[in-house]
């Protein structure tokens, strides 16, 4: 299954490999390498994650490892970002030299334990839907924005940063970003296929 979806900082492919086997084989040697040294599970999604970037940027040549922090670095000239989910992964480029991209995939269902405390500012809280259910949807669409941002910015910031540092303000698939990070930060999401797909760039100012 591979699929392409136009977001505002890129198009998006979403990928779901069928035969690992041949998947593996197609990925550059160094990649193939790091992939041997990965548990089973782990090493499906790294696959197919490193797979979908490489249908995105059409090039199966250029190895693609992964920096110090475990962001994936891009041949020159391209920044980029990876999310897997289950069997699935979606992979992002954009153009070097307009800041950096980030992505999100996870199930549009509502949490398995109640994260909106953990993951939202006061306000946000209480710009949640009332229903449970809605508000359950609620809570994991920021929580894939905010891993999304996360994603864009840890290249610039190099550290943890936690959930409540950025609040999100949402205004239909747009995402107004506000944080004393000290970037310009971007958001928007899509319901896809049952998912939320969130995408951020970050930009210093
Ligand atoms: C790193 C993190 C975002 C990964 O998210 P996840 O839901 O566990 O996993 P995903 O499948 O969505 O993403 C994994 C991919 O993220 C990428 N990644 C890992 N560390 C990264 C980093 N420091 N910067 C950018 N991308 C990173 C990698 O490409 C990785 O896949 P790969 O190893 O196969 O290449 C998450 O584990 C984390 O540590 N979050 C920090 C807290 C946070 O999100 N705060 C939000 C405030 S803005």
């Amino acid at each position: 299954m591979i699929e392409h979806v136009a977001m505002p900082h890129g198009s998006v492919v979403l990928l779901e490999v069928e035969d690992l086997d041949a998947a593996l084989a197609a990925l550059p040697d160094a990649e193939r390498a790091h992939a041997a040294t990965l548990g089973e599970l782990r090493r499906r999604e790294h696959v197919t994650g490193r797979t979908a970037l490489h249908v995105a940027l059409d090039d199966f040549t250029t190895p693609i490892l992964a920096d110090d922090r475990g962001a994936p670095v891009l041949p020159a000239g391209w920044v980029g970002s990876v999310s897997h989910k289950g069997p699935r992964a979606a992979a992002i480029i954009s153009p070097a030299g307009a800041g950096w991209v980030g992505l999100d995939l996870e199930r549009a269902a509502p949490p398995k334990v109640d994260i909106a405390r953990r993951i939202l500012t006061p306000r946000e809280q209480a710009a949640l839907p009332g229903s449970d259910d809605d508000r359950g949807l609620a809570v994991t669409l920021r929580f894939a924005i905010k891993e999304a941002i996360y994603k864009a910015v840890d290249p610039y910031l190099r550290r943890y940063v936690g959930f409540t540092e950025v609040e999100l303000e949402l205004a239909g698939e747009h995402c107004v970003v506000t944080s004393a990070l000290g970037l310009v930060i971007e958001a928007s999401w899509r319901a896809h296929g049952g998912h939320w797909l969130a995408t951020a760039r970050a930009i210093r100012p």
